[in-house]
């Protein structure tokens, strides 16, 4: 007696193709998490007649001990020759990565730079489910009491090596001859963000828009609340740069990013945009500022995996407006 081939039921079969896709999707969501890319962007913003000047962005390296490779990497990016180094928080994630962390950036500390902090920096990350990540704003209550990780130590690091704090402060640094007045704000996803006032105590230096000299006014922040852009824009700001997005970290290609992890709009989860509206360069936006959105080149220790968004620093090369 012959038997008839045995065949699977479609409903098995495409529940097997499903598991099938979703095994592969996981495996390069992996793989990609360690793709580093640099992205490169032209702002024109600069007062006529200026030279090129090169601002590095790096953002969100959640370091944690043993990334070697993601050290080497970043140490790597001062052969760039950047003008200046915009370090938007989110460094580590772990206990132990002080000495990680001075390695990476020990090439860049070298260089005129500036920072803000995010919440990563102050506390140590905790197990968490990843579909949280994907609801418009996924703050809530720690389910253990938070770590607090050594931030006084890294701000007293970065600002020995010259960097300059800007969380919630001003101030203004002399690179390449420019005369850039600078404002910052602690991380709004903590809600620690306090604009400093021109001319108030946390503006040290007289900074400002209007201060005497200045070739550029840039705002830094680690969230891209929109409040936050809003004080920039009316501060007078000619650029934000920000990062916590993380672009999305799980985008899916040919839509883009599904969440910005705070109430910016997925259509600006990373590149260069205008703040309030569209620029790239001004269809619609006029009288808006820059905005710049690092997706980052790390992702939480429980959740190592990018998709369709390779993590990324970006040299933005400013040149006349
Ligand atoms: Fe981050």
């Amino acid at each position: 007696m012959s038997r008839s081939p045995v065949t699977a039921h479609p409903l098995v079969r495409t529940a097997g193709g499903l598991a099938a896709a979703g095994a592969a999707a996981l495996a390069w969501s992996l793989v990609e998490a360690r793709w580093y890319t640099l992205r490169e962007a032209r702002v024109p913003v600069l007062p006529a007649g200026q030279a090129p000047l090169r601002v590095l962005h790096v953002s969100d390296l959640h370091l944690t001990p043993g990334q070697r490779r993601k050290v080497d990497w970043v140490r790597d990016l001062a052969t760039l020759d950047p003008h200046l180094v915009v370090d938007t928080g989110d460094n580590w994630a772990h206990t132990g990565a002080m000495p990680a962390l001075l390695r990476a950036l020990e090439p860049l500390l070298a260089l005129p730079g500036a920072f803000v902090l995010g919440s990563n920096d102050y506390l140590a990350p905790q197990p968490k489910n990843p579909a949280r990540y994907l609801l418009p704003d996924a703050r809530r209550a720690p389910a253990r009491p938070p770590v607090e990780l050594p931030w006084r130590e890294l701000v007293g690091r970065l600002t020995s090596a010259g960097w300059r704090d800007l969380s919630n402060r001003r101030d203004v640094l002399e690179v390449d001859g420019r005369r850039l007045s600078l404002v910052g704000t602690d991380d709004a996803h903590l809600d620690q963000d306090r604009f400093p006032a021109a001319g108030g105590p946390d503006d040290v230096r007289g900074a400002g828009r209007t201060a005497p000299g200045v070739d550029l006014h840039v705002g830094v922040t680690h969230a891209p609340y929109r409040r936050v852009l809003d004080a920039m824009h009316a501060d007078g700001v000619d650029l934000t740069i920000a990062g916590h997005t993380h672009g999305g970290q799980l985008a899916v290609p040919l839509w883009g990013a599904l969440t910005t992890n705070c109430d910016l709009d997925t259509r600006r989860a990373k590149g260069l945009h205008g703040w309030p509206g569209a620029r790239p360069d001004r269809p619609g936006g006029g009288g808006s500022s820059w905005l710049h959105v690092s997706a980052g080149l790390g992702t939480s220790p429980y959740a190592p995996v990018r998709f369709a968004c390779r993590p990324e620093a970006t040299l933005l090369t400013l040149v006349p407006a």
